[in-house]
């Protein structure tokens, strides 16, 4: 299964680099087929946060206000134990980056090049992969937080703009859904259920994520909704502690904020119970396995879609005659050299299936 999710990656990719170019019109139907998981939520509520710690790495942008103003679509990719992590950017293609702080920087500059040094929003997304032993393979996108207010700088439709573009992604049937709110404030005004709902009624794709638990008035806590009692979703509630703005001034290393978060559920006495349940690390495997059963359940939509792109890249490349542009005639040949790949590891999962359709 590793490998099935390794290869929906590529795809992924590889189609997004052919859609950015407009070479292919089938390319983003299979594009979104694929699964991929975003954070939505409120400005500040803690959603580049989540995703770091999903990820175990310090390297987004974070901050109070407009921090992440472009969505960031992000690749991981378990690579084999020992081997070196490093990041590398779509619009960088050859330039290999092992210091995640010069990830951070990248991003914000290629954000800045993007609306100008301003809080500005742009719907255009930045490409990031990131290879490393210590990752599950997960496609996730960070969003700009949704917010009920336009700020100096910001044009009066930049609310609606934000709720726009956040929807785009989420809408997507194939788009697992992390609805970030902060436990001190009132889930009645989450921004990221009301949104979520609207988009996944039903909530068979939405997990809800309750950050912040350590910054709840004294006297108050979390434990009806953890416990499922009291804003029931399909799923149950996954509590993090994520860094303060504090620790994040001071550098506090990823490592040390898991190590923080895990003993803060284990020793707090509200929460002991739940340990097992809680933190980003049961997050972070919990949406693994989740992707895997959603990506095995759509094998069959994927398999009629590749195979439809490959005849129309085919024809694409017949009508195009050869020799082909050798720029075009490359990504095409990428494309469909992986698409073959995906077809014939699909086929290897197939004989896993008995005719009922039952996995052995
Ligand atoms: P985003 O705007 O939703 O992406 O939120 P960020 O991840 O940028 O976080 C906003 C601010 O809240 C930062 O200063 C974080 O340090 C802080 N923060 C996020 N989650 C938590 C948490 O669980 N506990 C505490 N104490 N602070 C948090
Ligand atoms: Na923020
Ligand atoms: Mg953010």
């Amino acid at each position: 299964m590793e490998n099935l999710i390794s290869l929906v990656n590529k795809i992924q990719r590889a189609c997004t680099a052919l859609g950015d170019h407009g070479e292919a019109s089938a390319l983003p139907t299979l594009w979104d087929a694929l699964p991929a998981i975003a954070v939505v939520g409120g400005q500040s509520s803690g959603k580049s946060s989540v995703l770091e710690s999903i990820v175990g790495k310090d390297f987004l942008p974070r901050g109070s206000g407009i921090v992440t103003r472009r969505p960031l679509v992000l690749q991981l990719h378990k690579s084999d134990e020992g081997s070196r992590e490093y990041a590398e950017f779509l619009h960088l293609p050859r330039k290999r980056f092992t210091d995640f702080a010069a990830v951070r920087k990248e991003i914000q500059d290629e954000t800045d090049r993007e609306t100008g040094r301003t809080k500005q929003i742009s719907s255009v997304p930045i490409h990031l992969s990131i290879y490393s032993p210590n990752v599950v393979n997960l496609t996730l996108i960070d969003l700009p937080g949704l917010t009920k207010v336009a700020v100096e700088g910001q044009p009066d439709s930049i609310v609606q703009d934000i709720e726009n573009m956040v929807r785009s992604y989420i809408e997507k049937p194939n788009c697992l859904i992390l609805a970030i709110s902060p436990a001190n404030q009132d889930l009645a005004t989450s921004d990221a259920i009301k949104i979520s709902r609207e988009v996944d009624p039903t909530g068979e794709r939405t997990f809800g994520v309750l950050t912040k638990i350590d910054l709840m008035d004294k006297g108050t806590d979390a434990v009806d909704i953890l416990e499922g009692k009291s804003y029931r979703m399909k799923f149950p509630w996954i509590g993090v502690v994520n860094r303060s703005q504090a620790d994040i001034n001071k550098n506090v290393d990823m490592i040390a904020a898991r190590r923080r978060e895990r003993e803060y559920f284990a020793n707090t006495p509200e929460y002991k119970h739940l340990a097992h349940r809680m933190g980003s690390e049961h997050l972070a495997k919990m949406l693994s396995k989740h992707l895997e059963v959603v990506i095995k359940s759509k094998i069959p939509g994927i398999q009629s879609l590749i195979n439809k792109t490959i005849a129309e890249l085919e024809t694409e490349l017949s009508r195009l005659g050869k020799p082909i542009a050798a720029d075009a005639g490359g990504k095409l040949y990428t494309i469909m050299e992986i698409c073959r790949l995906f077809d014939q590891n699909y086929r290897e999962h197939l004989d896993g299936v008995r005719p009922g359709g039952d996995k052995v």
